[in-house]
């Protein structure tokens, strides 16, 4: 069986340590618990199945400042620019938790074009509801590239996912699925996790509803983009830019896009996304805040002019403005390092 084909190893129901699948780690730990604004509300393990082990390895009303929290609040502060996705995954993470019987999974898409923090953003929420993160045996992370590489195997891809979502949440209800580069995903293939994001009380005889799903995808990011520049041009505030402006933009560009993953998906049709989250494309200052952070984080030195050189070297959109970096924070990792390395270089 040619590697793509092979079956995701799915771990039984009730073994917390089963073989997880391949997983591509988020990028560095990130972003935003100013997002979440001081939400201290931890998951509570309430399901039967899932109160033992799967309670303690969230975090679950420990309140361990040394968890994953604190590590994500800190994060959280230098998450920048992104008004809506404060706003959009705080109401939707704190109304979901505050609710000990709600009524679906939590369901949250994130949009936007590279670099503008979907990942930072994903992995600072599991940081924070999960004690170990990322190597959280209820996180599951897939990659169409890693996971779901072959068209051909699309059938077999369908089957091996409904399963793996469903011996996951049968082990624990407050797994977390995160579906990154969903417009690099197979059309039609999503649609088999439809069963599980809905409002039916179970499914294959597993209470599924304290599940959170979050799909992260570049498709809607231009016309993100667009929407901004045009309210840019109509003087419009960048924090006075609704959900309103942006959504429907957003809606048509997934679900009409045979290349966003959701194309014609009935997760769109049937309404089964509860927050849309989109993120603007980001601005001259605030890809400086991105390189002081990533200067701080890399333990150099905070110099004017490496920031300003480094801002500067990335390009911005559109031609004659130059207002919103292309790339958004992508490349200042890299940049500094360079910068960094450049200038010991010249220094001897
Ligand atoms: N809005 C932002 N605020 C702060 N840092 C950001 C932001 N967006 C991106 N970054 C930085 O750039 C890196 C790459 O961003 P990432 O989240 O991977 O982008 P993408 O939207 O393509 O998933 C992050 O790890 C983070 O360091
Ligand atoms: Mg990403």
């Amino acid at each position: 069986m040619a590697p793509g084909a092979a079956p995701l190893p799915l771990r039984p129901a009730g073994a917390a340590g089963g073989r997880r699948p391949p997983r591509r780690r988020l990028g560095p730990v990130g972003a935003a618990l100013q997002l979440l604004g001081g939400l201290r509300v931890r998951l509570r393990a309430r399901s039967a199945r899932s109160a033992g082990a799967a309670g303690r390895e969230a975090g679950l009303g420990t309140g361990d400042p040394r968890g994953g929290g604190r590590a994500a609040a800190e994060a959280g502060r230098h998450l920048v620019g992104q008004p809506l996705v404060r706003q959009q995954v705080m109401k939707g993470v704190r109304e979901f938790l505050k609710n000990p019987n709600p009524a679906k999974p939590l369901v949250m898409s994130f949009h936007g074009s590279t670099g503008t923090g979907k990942t930072y953003v994903s992995s600072m929420l599991i940081r924070y509801l999960f004690r170990r993160g990322l190597q959280s045996p209820y996180v599951h992370h897939f990659s169409p590239i890693v996971h779901f590489p072959h068209a051909e195997h699309i059938e077999q891809y369908k089957e091996n996912l409904k399963r793996w979502i469903q011996g996951n949440l049968t082990n624990c209800g407050r797994s977390a699925f995160l579906f990154d580069e969903m417009d690099k995903m197979h059309p039609g293939l999503i649609d088999v996790i439809i069963p599980f994001l809905g409002p039916s009380w179970v499914v294959y005889g597993t209470n599924y509803r304290k599940a959170i799903f979050i799909f992260i995808s570049n498709a809607g990011g231009e016309q993100i983009n667009n929407v901004t520049l045009a309210l840019w041009r109509a003087r419009k505030d960048r924090e006075e830019i609704s959900l309103q402006d942006l959504e429907p933009a957003i809606s048509k560009a997934v679900f009409e896009n045979p290349q966003s993953g959701f194309w014609k998906s009935g997760i769109i049709n049937d309404h089964l996304i509860d927050f849309v989250v989109p993120f603007l494309p980001l601005k001259h200052h605030h890809i400086k805040q991105c390189v002081i952070n990533e200067l701080v984080q890399q333990g150099l030195e905070v110099r004017p002019d490496v920031i300003q050189e480094v801002a500067d070297s990335i390009p911005y959109f559109p031609e004659d403005e130059k207002l919103f970096s292309s790339t958004g924070c992508k490349t200042v990792c890299k940049l500094c390092d360079l910068k960094h390395f450049t200038d010991s270089f010249l220094a001897g």
